[in-house]
């Protein structure tokens, strides 16, 4: 298993739009066992293949705090999408840690693939449902910073490059 590395915002390769999986053999479970690894590594609950510069419809989730709940999500598609939640989300794309309020569906039912191709559906609630819009956003080259006024994120993206001259020097 190998830790890749994420891509951050602005990199313009996170607005990608990824493609469907067609093919399930060795080389997608060992994608998909790198990235539960850099999701652990940085202490992430979801990663999405674009966020290592594959884009592919490929996302892992795990919630839970003792690496006990792996969920591989391929070739989603929400079949219901109700209620209203939200939390302040943070993304292992977003430099600065930063983190702001995204408006959700408390309640979603995806039908997608596992690594074997095997097609089933997630019914999931609150903070299940809320990773699942925000991996599912990156297939789409959503970032969750999209969702803010672009005042809010073009402050974020003027403090990003502050940084990054900082650390330059
Ligand atoms: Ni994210």
């Amino acid at each position: 298993m190998t830790v890749r590395t994420v891509i951050k915002f602005p990199n313009p390769n996170l607005k990608k739009i990824s493609e469907p999986v067609t093919v399930f053999d060795e080389n997608l479970k060992q994608l998909v066992q790198d990235m539960f690894e850099t999701m652990y590594e940085d202490k992430g609950i979801g990663l999405a293949a674009p966020q290592i510069d594959v884009h592919k419809q490929i996302v892992v989730i795990d919630t839970s705090e003792d690496k006990s709940e792996q969920r591989v999500i391929i070739n989603p598609r929400f079949i219901l999408e109700e209620g209203e939640t939200g939390i302040e989300e943070g993304c292992l794309s977003v430099p600065l840690d930063y983190r702001a309020y995204v408006k959700r569906f408390e309640h979603v039912i995806v039908e997608c693939q596992n690594e074997k191709g095997e097609t089933y559906q997630i019914d999931a609630h609150d903070l299940l449902a809320i990773c699942i819009q925000h991996e599912l956003d990156h297939l789409k080259g959503v970032l969750f910073i999209d969702y803010l006024s672009s005042l809010k994120r073009n402050l974020l993206l003027s403090k990003i490059k502050k940084e990054e001259r900082r650390n330059r020097k």
